[in-house]
């Protein structure tokens, strides 16, 4: 491995990577792994090869994008070593307040935030779910990616069950019982409940990779905690 660039970042020190092997390129942000892809920008990582195909929101595919980061290191590192085309407008934003501040509508919103000391439960509170779906046209879908420590993270079923308002709906992919994963949270159209399901296993075999998909489980950030009393015995 070679290193091709380094970067002093909000969060901690950024590095790129190459792979003298494959020429695969990597990118680090203090501790956390943020990306991987090909020297031409084609990604490695299984769940935003997903991302892409539900959110059908590339550049090359006509579409416009436009990609939003809060650290504007990102955008130079994304452009010089990931092959990220350079006429995407690019807004140096945290996703929260760009979002609150849009009015725009579009057909597909992409989210993948994340870093040290990224907390999802708090970044995506019922207000910023809102926001997204909000923010989307009629017939639009959005997909989050988020990272889970284990089972019992309970932070996919709350923010899926807070985008799965009005017309919309959403579901989840997972890989359950593994440790540090990626789930995704897919939100689209409420269809015939049938409809909706057949439209998302098809989709889920598209894809592959032994996703395991499902609905959320309530509560989400709206239900009130539950308190118990434990008895003192002694
Ligand atoms: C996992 S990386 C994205 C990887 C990319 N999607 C890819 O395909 O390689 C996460 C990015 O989220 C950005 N980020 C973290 N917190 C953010 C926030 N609050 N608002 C906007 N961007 C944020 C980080 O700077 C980082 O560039």
């Amino acid at each position: 491995m070679k290193i091709l660039g380094r970067y002093t970042g909000k969060l901690g020190d950024i590095a790129i990577w190459e792979s003298e092997k494959t020429r695969d390129r990597f990118y680090l942000e203090g501790e956390i792994f943020q990306s991987q892809s090909s020297a031409t920008g084609e990604s490695r990582l299984p769940y935003v090869k997903m991302m892409e195909a539900f959110s059908t929101m590339l550049a090359r595919s006509g579409k416009n994008v436009t990609v939003v980061d809060h650290n504007p290191v990102s955008f130079d590192v994304a452009k010089r070593f990931f092959g990220m085309p350079k006429e995407i407008s690019c807004f140096v934003e945290d996703f929260k307040e760009y979002l609150a501040a849009e009015t725009r509508s579009f057909d597909g919103i992409a989210i993948d935030v994340g870093g040290p000391g990224f907390c999802y439960e708090e970044q995506f509170d019922p207000a910023t779910c809102h926001s997204i779906t909000a923010r989307l046209k009629p017939s639009g879908r959005a997909i989050l990616n988020m990272l889970v420590a284990t089972d019992f993270d309970a932070a996919p079923d709350m923010i899926s069950s807070d985008l799965s308002e009005g017309h919309m709906t959403s579901w989840i992919f997972d890989h359950p019982g593994r440790l540090n994963r990626n789930v995704l949270i897919a939100c689209l159209p409420r269809l015939r409940r049938a409809a909706s399901r057949h439209y998302m296993a098809k989709f889920s075999k598209t894809v592959g990779c032994g996703w395991v998909l499902r609905r959320p489980r309530q509560p989400s950030h709206g239900n009130r905690p539950v308190v118990v009393d434990i008895a003192r015995t002694s």
